[in-house]
């Protein structure tokens, strides 16, 4: 990717960049929908990334060339509107947030190339509105804090492009650790490494169907948390308890009070997950994350048909401690802890169980956890 992404700003501007870098997706082992409600995650950045190569400019723009489109767009940094093209507003998000916060900007140009699945879940978005938060920091000269970057770029995505999303997927791309993932409170934003157990694979299922962005879906799902959360008069749900909730959820509205059972017990089972691996007893997490598929399918409602087959192949295929999918749902993809000595009779396995019960080729990404966003010197 590195000599690609360099190739392609060669060719697109006929110069040299003078910095590259390297932003990560993440996948999400547990807590699903719970990061907007002050609650627990379990995400680690994963080896597919957003890179991206650029040069300082002085006349005030931001030019861009995206591979995965073939396009190249810019805009002035004292004149940003909504003009267009979508994967553009990221990056003039990220700008507008940063202005926010009086940070002096200066403009460069660049080519971003990925090998991260566009729109399956994999938070692309959040890789590049890191790696432009990053870019906007070297070039004008300003110090990147992961979490505070994270914040602005979950701003740009709600304020500017209008995903309500929570604070998860930048967290993981800015603050990504090697071979660890990253147990994160979404209300302090204390964010505690973990190492991943040597003898398991962390194997990425790619459905093949791209999550229908969903956006109002995921949308109303927050506002109906905030409903439950107004009810049991607390700031989110994170403070409700299990027994609090069981014991009131007949006043609920009933969709109201499904939403509201997913993520009380999701956060229970976060923490429980943390635990168990922390013990190595990858037989407990793995009940941990199928009971979260269940209730994500069940309760939360964002699951969809392909996600279910993809994981029902892989519960049934060797070597699979537990799947689940993960991310906002809706389509995209599926984790699976394995274990590793049984790697390739899963992937025959998942594959083949897959393509019978839906007829359709679905995709397994092997990862491992590494660093997040950061710089590297071009050659
Ligand atoms: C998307 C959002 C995250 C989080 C997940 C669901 O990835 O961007 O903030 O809410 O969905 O866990």
């Amino acid at each position: 990717m590195k000599e690609s992404v360099i190739r392609l700003f060669e060719n697109t501007f006929r110069e040299k960049p003078s910095l590259l870098i390297r932003s990560p997706g993440r996948v999400n082992l547990i807590g699903e929908h719970t990061d907007y409600n002050d609650g627990f995650v379990f995400p680690l950045a994963i080896s597919y990334a957003v890179w991206l190569a650029l040069l300082p400019s002085t006349d005030g723009t931001v030019a861009l060339h995206a591979g995965s489109y073939n396009e190249t767009a810019s805009f002035h940094l004292d004149n940003i509107r909504h003009t267009g093209p979508d994967w553009l507003e990221y990056v003039k998000g990220v700008a507008v947030s940063m202005q926010g916060q009086e940070y002096n900007l200066t403009g460069w140009k660049g080519c971003i190339l990925t090998d991260l699945p566009i729109g399956s879940g994999l938070s692309s978005s959040a890789a590049l509105e890191m790696a432009v938060a990053m870019a906007f920091a070297e070039v004008s000269r300003l110090s990147f804090d992961p979490a505070k970057m994270a914040l602005l770029g979950q701003q740009a995505e709600n304020s500017w492009v209008g995903v309500n999303c929570g604070i998860m997927d930048q967290l993981a791309s800015a603050c990504g650790v090697a071979d660890h993932a990253l147990f994160i409170d979404c209300r302090s934003l204390e964010l505690e490494p973990v190492p991943l157990p040597q003898d398991t694979l962390i194997a990425i299922l790619d459905t093949g169907i791209p999550r229908s962005l969903a956006s109002s879906d995921y949308n109303t799902r927050r506002a109906q948390c905030e409903t439950a959360a107004r009810f049991f008069k607390v700031a989110a749900l994170r403070d409700v308890t299990l027994e609090k909730l069981q014991d009131n959820i007949k006043l609920l509205d009933e969709t109201v009070g499904k939403r509201a059972l997913h993520i009380v017990s999701e956060n229970d089972r976060v923490l429980s997950t943390v635990d168990q691996l922390k013990k190595g007893n990858m037989e407990a997490v793995g009940q941990l994350f199928y009971q979260s598929h269940e209730s994500l399918r069940d309760l939360y409602n964002v699951s969809s048909p392909e996600l279910d087959r993809i994981v029902e192949a892989a519960m049934s295929s060797d070597g699979c401690y537990g799947a689940r999918m993960t991310g906002a749902g809706f389509g995209g993809c599926a984790v699976a802890l394995v274990k590793k000595e049984a790697a390739e009779k899963f992937s025959e396995q998942l594959l083949q169980g897959y393509q019978s019960k839906t007829g359709m080729q679905a995709k397994i990404l092997l990862t491992s956890a590494v660093d997040g966003t950061k710089t590297f010197p071009v050659g």
